[in-house]
């Protein structure tokens, strides 16, 4: 199985996408770190807690970064529902330790070196510091997968920019200058969708399922509500850490735009080498839905029985 570390801001699509990991086999969780996003860091830290508890998983969770490095936070709740996700879960008594984020991530990735897949599904604060603290970090670990931008698409909460990039524009830009990310944004997260009627069958199942159908619902009422169901963002890094064949990328050379204009946290990418730059990121462009939603479903079937 593949070691990854979740770096994440729970969120629906993020719970969907944690329970699916935690479910399949092909997937060894090592540990979640938290930040703040769709919500609080404080929420999103309880809520990780809350979905290791529904599935029965004893993974260890280090909180990290309750503000962007230098922009103001803007949270989600109006979408993924208050506290940060939908639907009931048992919240864990205690608390977690005092290790942060961005030193379990450093510590992690000595731990498990080449092993080790980071996955980086909230805004990109936590593995920003990671990065400053340890540059070496992308020679150490296997592949840095990064859930963020509109490269060639259009953005979620401004004509041009995506929400995990918008949120943390100074840290997109370090994470995508000096850890050559996989890039999964938009231009295939919105097709990473999950079919009406297989939401249906969890809601008739109940149970940890009928939990799941909650955060499955969470985007009904959003921008880039799909007919064929909606986007699951963070579950399609997932899917391609899982099933290679899932995702096809173009490696193509990346800015963030940290300038404040109203471009402000969206991704430049040079599609046609006009800046005559080494490519620095692998960029999704195509996705297979079906091999997509195989792996959520066979996760979250995992996640169910467990
Ligand atoms: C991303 O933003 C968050 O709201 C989601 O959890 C996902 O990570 C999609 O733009
Ligand atoms: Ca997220």
């Amino acid at each position: 199985a593949r070691k990854v570390l979740f770096d994440t801001d729970p969120g629906c699509d993020d719970a969907v996408m944690l329970a699916a990991a935690l479910g399949h086999d092909a997937i060894d969780v090592v540990g979640l770190t938290t930040v703040c996003g769709n919500t609080t860091v404080e929420n999103t830290t309880r809520n990780a807690r809350a979905i290791l508890e529904l599935g029965g998983y004893d993974v260890p969770v280090a909180r990290g970064c309750a503000r962007p490095l230098v922009d103001e936070l803007t949270t989600a709740e109006w979408i993924h529902g208050a506290g940060g996700i939908r639907g009931d879960l048992p919240y864990p008594s205690g608390d977690v330790g005092d290790e942060h984020a961005a030193d379990a991530i450093v510590r992690h990735a000595r731990e498990h070196g080449g092993d080790l897949t980071i996955a980086a599904v909230g805004p990109l604060t936590n593995l920003a510091l990671a990065l400053a603290m340890e540059p070496a970090l992308p020679d150490i670990v296997d592949d840095i997968y990064v859930m963020g931008g509109a490269a060639l698409a259009a953005g979620n909460v401004t004509p041009v920019a995506e929400a995990n990039f918008h949120n943390d524009p100074a840290a997109a830009s370090r994470v995508v200058q000096d850890a050559s990310p996989t890039l999964v944004g938009l231009d295939v997260t919105n097709d990473a969708t999950i079919s009406f009627e297989r939401i249906e069958s969890y809601e008739a199942r109940g149970g940890v399922l009928g939990t799941v159908a909650d955060w499955l619902r969470y985007p009904a009422d959003a921008l880039d509500a799909r007919e064929t169901g909606p986007s699951i963002h963070d579950a399609a890094v997932l899917a391609d850490i899982v099933d290679p064949d899932t995702l096809d990328f173009a490696d193509y050379y990346c800015e963030i735009d940290t300038t404040g204009g109203p471009s402000h946290g969206s991704v430049v990418c040079d599609q046609h080498g006009v800046y005559d730059e080494a490519p620095n990121a692998a960029v999704a462009l195509d996705i297979d839905v079906e091999r997509y939603r195989d792996v959520v479903a066979a996760g979250l079937s995992g996640y169910a029985t467990h």
